[in-house]
């Protein structure tokens, strides 16, 4: 049984099956359901542009989040929903440690158009690091 379940949603389709199956996951053990969408900074421009263009993809990833929260609440799930900025196996990783996760849900692959890897280099870098179960979601 999980009590708490991070995952990490890029908007992909494989963000989105991997959500699909923690939602079933929480709604089956009646656990928490943290929805985590990680914006990356720019790493390049002056901090006035640099703050703009963090805003505007802010705003994205909220628009992101915002269709998911309809099925979670269908099933009963208590979800929690946050847009986090830097790198994103990092936040994953950190902020599955502060809500005490009980495992981490991420999918095979994301919104790269390169798809001759076997596994993203977030979900790769989420397994190698995290201190906790993570699910991969094929
Ligand atoms: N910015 C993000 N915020 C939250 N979760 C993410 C983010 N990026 C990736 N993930 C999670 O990691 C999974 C794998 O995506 P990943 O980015 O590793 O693959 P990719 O985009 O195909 O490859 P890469 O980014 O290495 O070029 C996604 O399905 C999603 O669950
Ligand atoms: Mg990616």
């Amino acid at each position: 049984m999980y009590r708490r379940i991070l995952v990490g949603y890029d908007g992909s389709k494989a963000g989105k099956k991997a959500f699909d199956e923690a939602l079933d996951l929480a709604a089956r053990d009646k656990a928490d359901l943290y929805v985590l969408t990680v914006v990356r900074p720019p790493e390049i421009g002056d901090d006035v542009e640099g703050e703009a263009v963090i805003e505007n993809s802010r705003d994205y990833h909220e628009k992101l989040l915002a269709p998911l929260k309809r099925p979670v609440s269908a099933k009963g799930v208590k979800g929690h929903f946050e847009v986090a900025v830097g790198h994103p196996a990092q936040q994953i990783i950190y902020r599955a440690d502060r809500h005490k996760a009980d495992l981490i849900v991420v999918g095979d692959r994301g919104r790269s158009k390169f798809a001759r890897l076997l596994l993203g280099s977030v979900s790769k870098q989420v397994v190698q690091y995290a201190g906790r179960a993570v699910l991969v979601v094929r």
